[in-house]
């Protein structure tokens, strides 16, 4: 049976940091991050951790689906910045939520995140025969950033997006596509803390924060974009002039731009909200998407798709029927 997203939800913290707020303490301008990035503000969290967001914006998709915390079967959350390895993220949501009995885990695929975890939830919803799942992107990047580091702290934020995935007679998700290729150039990179043991012959890593070259993930990003939003289609059978929204990654205003130009369609098509929020990881697409329905910018019965790129370097996409 295909599987339909029947309600979003989202929750940004509430403190907003704007372009100028970091030219306090950096040497950077709001100039350069809105014409480098699209970036004028982005939520960062002052007190609260990745699962206090995921409760709050699975909580607000589960009270808009009408269904009860009993009738969720699976959990999966999105996401690279764990608050505790141990439970994982899925399950502080699940306990978060009081939904006593249902498989949960946390899928790391960074900023790919949430079209991994969708197109995981979709797979197990089919082979394990469970009607309603939780799908969660939820990052505190904040705390994974060199505050000293112009070139990568300037252009994420925090946050946590949410949807129910349900069985439904309609189309639902129609097709799906993962990658991740070798990032042979090392262009993103962010270190576990290894401890020293009594038996390690390694030092222990202290460097445990973001590192991007911005230009090689870029040319990447651009490429994967195209190219995932191009397999989702033809597998589909579907051209893109019927496509409603493409629903990307936020990472940079300008990839999303070129993508579209890659693919000759109206860069319109791309919904960019990351003038508001920069860049939150696993949680960009089911923020946008829980704006473009609240906006009531897309209809049942429409075609979209979800596209994203990231840490790995993992890409992929999902074209559903909303
Ligand atoms: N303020 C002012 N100047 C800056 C800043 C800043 N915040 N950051 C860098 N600069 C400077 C650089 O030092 C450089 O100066 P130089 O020319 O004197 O050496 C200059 O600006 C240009 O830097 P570039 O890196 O060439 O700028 P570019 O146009 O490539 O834009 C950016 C940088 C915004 C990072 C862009 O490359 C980008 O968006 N890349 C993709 C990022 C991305 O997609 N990340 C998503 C994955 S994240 C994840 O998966 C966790």
């Amino acid at each position: 049976m295909p599987n339909q997203i029947i309600s979003t939800g989202a929750y940004l913290p509430e403190l907003v940091v704007t372009n100028d707020d970091l030219s306090e303490f950096l040497d950077t301008s709001d100039e350069w991050i809105t014409t480098r990035a699209g970036i004028k503000t982005r939520h960062i969290v002052t007190d609260e951790t990745t699962s206090d967001m995921g409760i709050k914006a699975a909580g607000i998709a589960l009270q808009k689906s009408g269904l009860a915390a009993e009738d969720i079967e699976l959990v999966i959350c999105a996401t690279f910045t764990p608050d505790t390895c141990v439970p994982m993220v899925a399950a502080n949501i699940k306990k978060g939520l009081g939904i006593e009995s249902a498989a949960a885990f946390d899928v790391s695929a960074i900023c790919s995140g949430f079209v991994y975890a969708i197109t995981v939830a979709n797979s197990l919803m089919k082979t394990c025969g469970y009607k309603n799942a939780l799908v969660v992107g939820s990052d505190t990047n904040s705390q994974a950033l060199d505050w000293k580091d112009r070139a990568t702290c300037v252009l994420f934020g925090d946050g946590a997006g949410a949807v129910v995935l349900s069985n439904t007679e309609c189309r639902g998700i129609i097709s799906t596509h993962l990658d991740c290729i070798i990032d042979g150039e090392d262009a993103l990179s962010c270190n576990n803390r290894l401890e020293k043991t009594p038996f390690s012959k390694v030092e222990r890593l202290d460097d445990t924060k973001i590192k991007m070259n911005g230009p090689k993930v870029m040319r990447f990003a651009v490429k994967a974009v195209a190219e995932a939003v191009k397999i989702v289609t033809k597998k589909a059978n579907v051209s893109l002039d019927e496509i409603t929204m493409i629903v990307p990654h936020q990472a940079n205003a300008r990839i999303l731009h070129a993508a579209a130009k890659n693919l000759n369609i109206d860069s319109r098509k791309f919904y960019i909200n990351i003038d508001k929020t920069g860049n939150t990881s696993a949680a960009t697409i089911p923020i946008a998407l829980d704006e473009i329905v609240s906006k009531k910018l897309i209809s049942r019965g429409d075609l979209i798709i979800f596209v994203a790129f990231g840490g790995g370097l993992s890409s992929g996409a999902v074209l559903l029927e909303w």
